[in-house]
């Protein structure tokens, strides 16, 4: 802790308290206020937590204004184009870049997890055929504390790292089930031959009647994306997970709920949300006319894949990504992409727009993943379940994180009371 103080006044009493700060290694000075209730008898009201640290954490760091983002220190651009997923997992889980050995010993651990209990199978058939595949991973994934229960002791490292690897490995093949559900396909068991993300596109696209191989194109492309997707610091799932997980509930229930919070279109079901927009407007002649839409405060239309609460700043994600997106279309011999073109026409027309300009609203990771996974023959309702695959490294090496802080307390916000105020109950042949 710094040295640094923050005093606060209440001019009501004249009553002043000296608050420490709080450094982390980059990025603004906290005040801590955990006395402030304490001190004053009032709490802090912030809805969204716009200004509100609710954790240390040695994991991920963004500055929102200059476009950086940061896993375990090392720049986003660098692990996008020279990691791999398996790898940034390794570094997300445990801090450091792994050795050799063991990334080897890790990647064996995951693929040793991929498979799951054979009666997991049987939760698909209480799915009618079109439900959202989001619903269906949130579902399964939490019914896996029903496997894992009995005998994990989640302050126990060696279960925690168990439990961890066990997310990480079957999230995929929870994934692939529900989208075969979804086509009416049958199940592909894991292949442990194949990498993390090539067994995971064999097990959504390979059929008992005919072979599959993965293409290494799309292979690439989506263990890069996954990197992109991996960890976010306390975006809303992964504070969800933290809360939950504050609890001490099961983290595979703690998982779950983290999916439920990302389905939202304002979080990571935007990127499924993106792809009907560019549906929707149809062609460049329109976007002008969408574009008065989104700044229209009395129409609900609002620019997916657009705005971020930490960017005021380009997204890095999304600058890489829509270079991807180029040289993927390309390499898959997509010469003209008429939604990428849209999509480029309309970042065009709202960075020169005075509203976005002002507001600071540019593409966040949502903007352009889209066009790739429709590429690569992904649905659009699937879009939002790859990135539950890509975060759950995240996910968990923030609860992994959060249940060793000796800091951490359970989580429970106060508020402030608008209701009525005491009354005493009227028996109802008296009720006006
Ligand atoms: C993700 O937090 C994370 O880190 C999330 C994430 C991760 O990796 O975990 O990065 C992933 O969730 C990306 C965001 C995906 N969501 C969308 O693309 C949906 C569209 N965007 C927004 O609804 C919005 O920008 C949010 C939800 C992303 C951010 O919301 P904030 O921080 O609460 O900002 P706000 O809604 O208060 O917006 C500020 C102003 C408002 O105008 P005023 O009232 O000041 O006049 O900007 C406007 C908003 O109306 N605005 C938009 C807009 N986004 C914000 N106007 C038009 N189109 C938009 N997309």
């Amino acid at each position: 802790m710094s040295n640094k103080t923050v005093t606060i006044t209440d001019n009501a009493t004249g009553k002043s308290v000296e608050f420490p700060l709080r450094s982390g290694t980059l990025g603004p000075d906290v005040i801590d206020i955990k006395d402030l209730y304490k001190e004053f008898g009032y709490f802090t009201y912030d809805p969204g937590f716009t200004a509100t640290a609710s954790c240390r954490s040695d994991i991920t760091y963004i500055d929102g204004d200059q476009g950086i983002l940061l896993y375990r220190g090392y720049p986003i651009e660098q692990l996008a184009e020279k990691s791999t997923f398996l790898e940034v997992a390794y570094l997300l889980l445990y801090g450091d870049l792994p050795t050799a050995e063991q990334l080897e010993r890790f990647t064996d651990s995951i693929t040793r997890h991929t498979m799951v209990n054979e009666s997991v199978k049987n939760f698909f058939n209480g799915f009618h055929y079109n439900a959202h595949p989001m619903a269906m991973l949130t579902a399964v994934v939490g019914s896996l504390s029903a496997f894992y229960h009995d005998g994990l002791d989640i302050n126990d490292p060696a279960d925690r790292d168990l439990s961890a690897h066990r997310i990480i490995a079957k999230l995929p093949t929870i994934a692939a089930a529900a989208f075969k559900h979804m086509v009416g396909e049958p199940f592909v068991y894991p292949n442990n031959a194949l990498s993390y993300t090539g067994n995971f596109l064999n097990m959504l696209f390979a059929r008992p009647s005919e072979p599959y191989e993965v293409n290494p194109v799309a292979e690439k492309a989506l263990d890069q994306l996954l990197i992109l997707h991996a960890d976010h610091e306390q975006n809303a799932s992964t504070s969800t997970v933290r809360l939950a997980g504050s609890t001490g509930t099961n983290p595979f229930a703690a998982i779950a709920a983290g999916c439920a919070a990302l389905w939202g279109p304002s979080h990571g079901g935007a990127n499924e949300a993106v792809l009907k927009m560019l549906e929707e407007i149809g062609t460049v002649d329109n976007v002008p006319k969408y574009i008065a839409k989104a700044k229209d405060k009395d129409d609900p239309f609002r620019l997916m894949g657009f705005g971020h609460r930490v960017y005021k700043n380009y997204d890095p994600r999304a600058a890489i990504i829509r270079k991807t997106c180029h040289e993927v279309l390309n390499e898959l011999g997509v010469s003209h992409d008429p939604q990428l073109e849209l999509a480029m026409k309309l970042e065009e027309i709202a960075l020169q727009d005075e509203y976005f300009i002002e507001r600071k609203l540019y593409p966040n990771v949502d903007f352009y993943s889209g066009i790739i996974y429709r590429a690569l023959g992904i649905p659009t309702e699937f879009f939002t379940v790859l990135f539950a695959i890509g975060r759950a490294p995240g996910w968990v090496a923030q609860w992994m994180e959060m249940i060793t802080d000796p800091e951490q307390r359970i989580g429970r916000p106060r508020q402030i009371y608008t209701g009525a105020p005491k009354r005493d109950y009227v028996p109802i042949d008296q009720r006006g």
